[in-house]
């Protein structure tokens, strides 16, 4: 029996490509090149599955081009490159990586508001461009981490890991927002309070995003919610470009309407808007929270066990629309 035919669209581990070798004939993007959408759906063409990144979107439209696609296994937690409405119409099972990368998100969201807590980047960026002559009482002097208040705007697996981080590693007071509360367990774990958005802009002295991307959180923070925010207050996003109104961002930046921001995520990326590259309050890092070389090998084997459970066994493990499952 020939073996069914699959695409891995970006380049990944060996190991990874080997493991799916065994199951499966491999089409891949070795070279790594950046795919156009027509080069992306013509490949796609006749395939039982493909290997994602956030990269890639999955619509209607790819769905349509290609009947014989059973499977589309994102190597992320995040799955906003998918119209999970049309793969379950079109039954094409999504699956994610959860889990996985939650502690070395974690680390990372809490590391990025330290580092613009304490003006790592721009101090940094001083010191290489040998304006370092002095010490001074006020040099980079820049906002408490201890003890402060910590905001976390989506309060999942990750909003609670950082949560953690802060409440139990530094003493900071923790609050939060999301769209349902926390279990009373949950709550006390993370030692975290439920408060309104609106409370939350006001009395965060580092608020960090983790939710995920969808219409309803596009723009999520703008203009108006970073004018409610304590002149002092930093802004960490970490979750996905377009849930911080980049443009709006850096002007208020610029006018020190905050104190500064750190941005892992980017409206557009990898493209990022001109104006936060010249301002010198913001730390700016190239979508890298989950990139340990631990966790992504155990994100692209979820991703690729997910296509050996579906395609080979039936049984995928972290299924996105597991309905798809019952109509088979
Ligand atoms: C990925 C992420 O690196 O998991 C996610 O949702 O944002 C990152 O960990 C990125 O999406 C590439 O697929």
């Amino acid at each position: 029996m020939s073996k069914p035919r699959i695409l891995v669209a970006r380049k990944v581990f060996p190991e990874v490509i080997d493991k799916l070798s065994r199951h499966f004939e491999v089409e891949y993007n070795q070279a790594d090149e950046i795919w156009s959408r027509e080069t992306l759906l013509a490949r796609m063409k006749g395939k039982a599955g493909a290997f994602t990144t956030g990269g890639e979107r999955i619509d209607a439209e790819l769905l349509a081009a290609c009947p014989e696609l059973k499977i589309c296994a994102n190597m992320a937690v995040g799955f906003n490159n998918f119209d999970l409405k049309a793969m379950t119409a079109a039954g094409v099972l999504g699956t994610n990586t959860p889990d996985v990368l939650t502690e070395t998100t974690a680390d990372f969201g809490f590391a990025l508001m330290m580092a613009t807590a304490r003006r790592m980047a721009e101090s940094e960026h001083f010191l290489r461009a040998g304006k370092w002559d002095k010490w001074a009482y006020d040099m980079f002097a820049g906002g408490e981490v201890h003890g402060s208040t910590l905001g976390i705007l989506g309060m999942g697996r990750i909003g609670q890991g950082i949560a953690r981080r802060g409440a139990h590693g530094f003493g900071m007071k923790v609050i939060y927002h999301n769209r349902s509360r926390l279990s009373p367990e949950k709550e006390a774990e993370c030692k975290a309070t439920y408060v309104s958005k609106e409370q939350l802009l006001r009395e965060a002295d580092h608020l960090v995003l983790v939710l995920p991307y969808s219409p309803e959180s596009h723009h999520a923070i703008g203009a108006a919610e970073i004018a409610q925010m304590k002149p002092s207050a930093t802004l960490v996003n970490v979750a996905r470009g377009g849930i911080v109104d980049d443009a709006a961002l850096a002007k208020a930046l610029r006018e020190r309407r905050i104190a500064a921001a750190g941005l892992d995520v980017f409206e557009g990326e990898p493209k990022v808007h001109p104006d936060l590259l010249t301002v010198p309050n913001v730390v700016l890092t190239p979508h890298i929270a989950s990139a340990t070389v631990p966790t992504r090998m155990a994100m692209a084997t979820l991703a690729a066990d997910n296509l050996i459970g579906f395609l080979v066994h039936g049984k995928p493990l972290t299924p996105l629309n597991p309905e798809v499952l019952e109509t088979r």
